[in-house]
């Protein structure tokens, strides 16, 4: 990270907005410099003095602020910054960002930077859970806005459950983490642009259960940490696993495998993209809003699935394909002569087969074949570390060519 990066932190209006200024004096401490932008809904939960205070900065309230506006216009205010951080995001101001809308001075500066954006969100536990609140936040982790879970416990609202602002230290991290994503150690691979998707996807059946398979995200999270210590910028999409983003790596997390394929196709163009996943054939075809009910008669509901879009064979077809396309594919038998059919099916230029019979999936290990039109090249089984160093290598010297 940066020794002293530039916070823009837009203040939501909810309670939880007195713990913006703890966060602003953590920054502060820390060596950041922060520039508030106070909605006016927050202005009732904590005031600019407190933030200009605390930040040594003025504050922006206004669109409107015509001193402000000659003196420096607000689409610099959000271009200046390293990186902008709303906190806490409240469900207004994730469904006017989602949306696009821009009838504010924050959500005009979050609709006019082109720089990272971190949310915190905070709200009552139904407004966190409400599906269109969630379409939201879906919409925004597809579009590259980081969005951070919150916390669980008890709410100034009486409430219990999801919802809680996170701990200002918690924050902080994330902060770092983002801040780190953008800058890269210079490599053979400096100026690239890798995507990368990783883990399992989620197909709801309603709002409780879903269909999932036992990836666990650790080979596609050590290549794209791989790419990026040979300098790539990397994007990663992620299906829900439970592991540490690798350093200097931009993720993007998803759920199904719509959201994949849209958030893969948001991430483009890129010059190489590895396709880790494994990503659900199918989804039900008609996830129910409610949860499903036993009702005692000993009928069960029928679930008809449908199939998901390939999100590798798509990527092989666009107007923009990358210049080198890696799928990977899991196999139990026939292990190469499945890849190779593959690499014609999907069109992709390198197929990494490997065989999934043993504990491969959630396991350290990993013995791969790179399968591609100009024959087989197979590796000894190494960690899944190692395998992503060794490809990761390959891939260099194929976009070096
Ligand atoms: O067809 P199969 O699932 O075996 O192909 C595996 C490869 O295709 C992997 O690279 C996986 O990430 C990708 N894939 C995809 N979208 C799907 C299914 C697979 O990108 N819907």
């Amino acid at each position: 990270m940066k020794a002293n990066p530039r916070i823009l932190l837009i203040i939501g209006g909810g309670i939880a907005a007195y713990k913006s200024c703890e966060l602003v004096r953590l920054i502060r401490k820390n060596g950041g410099h922060v520039t508030c932008v106070l909605t006016e809904g927050g202005s009732h939960f904590v005031t600019a003095m407190t933030l200009a205070a605390l930040s040594e900065n003025p504050v922006h309230t206004t669109l409107w602020d015509l001193k402000n506006e000659v003196e420096m216009g607000h689409i610099q205010l959000s271009r200046q910054a390293d990186l902008v951080v709303v906190c806490p995001a409240t469900a207004d101001l994730m469904a006017k960002m989602a949306a696009g809308i821009a009838d504010s001075l924050a959500t005009t500066l979050l609709l006019a930077t082109d720089k990272p954006v971190l949310a915190a969100p905070a709200m009552n536990v139904r407004m966190w859970q409400h599906a269109a609140t969630q379409r939201n936040v879906a919409t925004l982790r597809a579009s590259g806005v980081t969005v951070l879970d919150p916390d669980e416990g008890a709410m100034a609202c009486g409430e219990f459950g999801p919802g809680r602002l996170p701990e200002p230290e918690a924050i902080w991290s994330a902060i770092k983490a983002a801040l780190g994503d953008a800058r890269p150690a210079p490599g053979p691979l400096t100026g690239r642009h890798a995507l990368v998707t990783a883990g399992p996807t989620h197909e709801p059946i309603d709002p409780v259960r879903y269909i999932a398979n036992r990836s666990s995200g650790k080979q596609g999270f050590a290549i794209a940490g791989a790419l990026a210590a040979l300098g790539a910028r990397v994007t990663l999409v992620a299906g829900p696993v439970n592991l540490p983003t690798p350093a200097a790596v931009t993720r993007i997390d998803v759920e199904t495998a719509r959201e994949m394929a849209a958030a893969v196709e948001a991430a483009l163009p890129a010059d190489v993209a590895v396709m880790v996943a494994a990503v659900a054939d199918w989804r039900v075809a008609d996830a129910a809003g409610q949860k499903l009910k036993k009702d005692g008669s000993g009928q069960v509901p029928p679930l008809l699935l449908t199939e998901n879009p390939d999100i590798l064979a798509t990527l092989c077809r666009v107007a923009n394909r990358p210049p080198l396309v890696v799928g990977f594919a899991a196999e139990t038998e026939k292990v190469i002569e499945h890849a190779q059919a593959k690499l014609a099916r999907k069109g992709a230029d390198w197929i990494v087969a490997n065989d999934v019979s043993g504990d491969v999936m959630g396991g350290a290990l990993n013995a791969v074949h790179i399968v591609t039109a100009a024959g087989v090249d197979s590796l000894p089984e190494m960690p899944k570390d190692a395998v992503a160093t060794a490809l990761a290598q390959r891939i260099a010297d194929a976009l070096a060519r």
